[in-house]
C-alpha cells in the first residue's frame, strides 16, 4: 500500500515540474517579446519570427556539407590532380559564377541544363548571371580571353570544384556537387580523343577503382548528323503520343536526346543508328580512337545510345559507368567539341575532354571498400605538468617542421592527453616533465608496440622520420591500394 501511494506521489510531482517548466518556457518567451518591443497578444508574427531566428539553420537541400570525410576528398583530389599532372596538365582555376550567355550559347539553349537547371539570378548591375553549372565553357571563355591559344597548341588544363544545377536531388545526384575534370585544346586527330580516355581510366585506377565500363559512341559533325536528325524524326514521328514529356518537348529541340531518355529506353533500342550515318572523315575518326584503345588494351563498348546531354558535342562521345550505382551510374562524362571555342569568340579550335563526379567517386569507392583510412599525426606531445606547457609549446613548433604534430590544448591530466592521442591515431608520443627538460632527453613512446626510449630532439626527429619514409610506403600499398 505504502508503495502504491508513493507512486502516485511521484507521478504528481513528475506532473507538477513539467507543468512548472512549461510555464517558466512561455513566460521566457513573452519576456523576450516584450524586451524586443513587441505586446504578447497582439503579435503571433512576431512569437513566430522570434522561434524562427532561434531555430536552427540548416543547409540547402541538396548540398552537402563536407565534414569527417575531408581526408578522402584531399586524398581523392591530390590522387587526380598527380594524373593529370604525370599527363602534361596544369591547373586552371575560373571563377564560379559567369554571365548567362556563356552557358546559353555553350551548353546550348535547348539543353536541360540550360531550360531547367541553371541556378540564375540578376545581380545588383543588373547583369543576368548563373552559378556554372558545368566547366568547359568556363574554360573555353578564359582560354579566348586571354589569347592563351598564341602561347601554342595544344593546352592541357585541369580543374577542379563546385558545379551547381537544380535537379531533383538523389543519391549521386546534387544541386552542388563537385567535378573535376581535364580539357585537351588544340587537337583535331583521334590520338587527342585516346589520350583523353586514358586520363580518365587512370584517375580511376589512382584511386583503385576497377568495376568501371567504358561506353563510347561518335555523334558524328555537323554534316553527318543533319543526315541522322532528319532518320530520327522520321522513326520517332509515329512514336510521339507514345513518348513521355520530356521526350516529346525534345523532339522538336533535340531529338538526340531521345535516345538517353531513361523512361523511353525501349523505343531507342530500335531507333537508327548513328554509326550508319557517319560521313567517312568521322568514321575514319571513330575507327582510330577504337584502334588506337585496342593498342592501349583499353576495354571499351560501343554504345549508340551515348548522345550526351551538352550541345557542344561532336564527334566522340564517352562515359564511364560504375553500374552498382544505381539510376546515377555515370561517374566520368566527356568528348570531343571542335565547334565551341569558335561559338565564343575564338578561332576554331577542336577540342576534347571529361569531367567527373567526386560525390560519384567517393559513392563508388564505398561501394568498392576502398575507402583510405584517416591518417593520424605523428606525434602527439604531452605534458607531465602546467609548468611544461611552454616548453611543450616550443618544441612542438620545432618538431612541426618534419612532422605532423599535435599537443594538448585543454589542460588534461597526463593520463587523458594519452587517451587524446590514442584518439587521434598518433604514432608517437613524446613525454615531457620537468627532469626531461633538465636533461634535454625526452621519454618516446611508440604507439604501435608501446615501446619506449629516451632522445634528444634530435633522435626524436631521426626515429619518427627514418621510419616514417617506410611507413608511409607501405601504408600507400596497404591501406590506400588494391
Ligand atoms: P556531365 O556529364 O554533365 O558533363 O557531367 C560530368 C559528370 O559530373 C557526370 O558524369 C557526373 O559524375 C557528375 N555530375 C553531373 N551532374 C551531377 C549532379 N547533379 N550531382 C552529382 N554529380 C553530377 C559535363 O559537365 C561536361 N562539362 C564534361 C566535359 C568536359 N566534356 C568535355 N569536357
Amino acid at each position: 500500500m505504502k508503495s502504491e501511494k508513493d507512486l502516485d506521489f511521484k507521478v504528481i510531482l513528475i506532473g507538477y515540474c513539467y507543468f512548472m517548466i512549461l510555464n517558466y518556457w512561455t513566460l521566457y518567451i513573452n519576456i523576450n517579446i516584450f524586451l524586443k518591443g513587441g505586446c504578447v497578444n497582439s503579435s503571433l508574427n512576431e512569437l513566430e519570427s522570434f522561434l524562427d531566428a532561434n531555430s536552427m539553420i540548416k543547409k540547402i537541400k541538396g548540398t552537402n556539407d563536407i565534414v569527417e570525410n575531408t581526408y578522402i576528398w584531399e586524398w581523392v583530389e591530390d590522387k587526380f590532380k598527380e594524373v593529370a599532372k604525370r599527363f602534361g596538365f596544369s591547373e586552371i582555376r575560373t571563377p564560379i559564377f559567369e554571365a548567362t550567355e556563356l552557358f546559353n550559347r555553350g551548353v546550348g539553349k535547348e539543353t536541360d541544363i540550360v531550360q531547367k537547371e541553371m541556378y540564375t539570378f540578376e545581380d545588383k548591375g543588373g547583369r543576368s548571371i548563373t552559378l556554372r553549372p558545368e566547366g568547359t565553357a568556363p574554360v573555353m571563355r578564359a582560354f579566348v580571353e586571354h589569347s592563351l591559344a598564341s602561347k601554342g597548341l595544344p593546352q592541357k588544363f585541369f580543374y577542379l570544384g563546385p558545379m551547381f544545377r537544380y535537379e531533383r536531388p538523389q543519391a549521386g545526384r546534387l544541386r552542388q556537387f563537385h567535378q573535376y575534370g581535364i580539357e585537351l585544346i588544340g587537337s583535331s586527330l583521334p590520338v587527342a580523343d585516346a589520350y583523353t580516355i586514358l586520363v580518365a581510366v587512370e584517375i580511376l585506377k589512382a584511386v583503385g577503382l576497377e568495376n568501371f565500363k567504358l561506353k563510347i559512341n561518335s555523334t558524328g559533325c555537323q554534316k553527318c548528323r543533319a543526315g541522322y536528325k532528319k532518320a530520327l524524326k522520321e522513326y520517332y514521328r509515329p512514336l510521339l503520343n507514345n513518348l513521355c514529356d520530356d521526350c516529346k518537348r525534345r523532339y522538336d529541340r533535340n531529338v538526340l536526346r531521345l535516345l538517353d531518355c531513361k523512361r523511353d529506353a525501349e523505343y531507342a533500342k530500335s531507333a537508327p543508328n548513328i554509326l550508319d550515318y557517319l560521313c567517312d572523315d568521322c568514321k575514319a575518326h571513330f575507327n582510330e580512337l577504337k584502334s588506337l584503345l585496342d593498342t592501349l588494351n583499353i576495354e571499351y563498348e560501343v554504345d549508340p545510345s551515348i548522345v550526351r546531354g551538352l550541345d557542344y558535342y561532336t564527334r566522340t562521345v564517352f562515359e564511364i559507368k560504375y553500374p552498382s550505382l544505381g539510376a546515377q551510374d555515370a561517374i566520368i562524362g566527356g568528348g570531343r567539341y571542335d565547334n565551341l571555342i569558335e561559338e565564343l569568340g575564338g578561332a576554331p579550335t577542336p577540342s576534347v575532354g571529361f569531367a567527373v563526379g567526386m560525390e560519384r567517386i567517393m559513392l563508388a569507392l564505398t561501394s568498392e571498400g576502398k575507402l583510405p583510412s584517416p591518417r593520424g599525426v605523428d606525434l602527439y606531445v604531452v605534458t607531465v605538468g602546467d609548468e611544461q606547457r611552454a616548453d611543450a609549446l616550443k618544441i612542438s613548433r620545432e618538431l612541426s617542421k618534419y612532422m605532423r604534430v599535435d599537443i594538448d590544448l585543454m589542460g588534461r591530466k597526463l593520463k587523458a592527453q594519452f587517451s587524446n592521442a590514442s584518439r587521434e591515431n598518433a604514432r608517437y608520443v613524446l613525454v615531457i616533465g620537468e627532469e626531461e627538460v633538465k636533461s634535454g632527453l625526452y621519454t618516446l613512446k611508440r604507439m604501435s608496440d608501446r615501446t619506449q626510449m629516451k632522445l634528444s630532439i634530435d633522435e626524436v626527429v631521426m626515429e619518427i622520420k627514418g621510419k616514417r619514409r617506410l611507413e608511409s610506403f607501405e601504408q600507400e600499398n596497404t591501406t590506400f591500394g588494391s
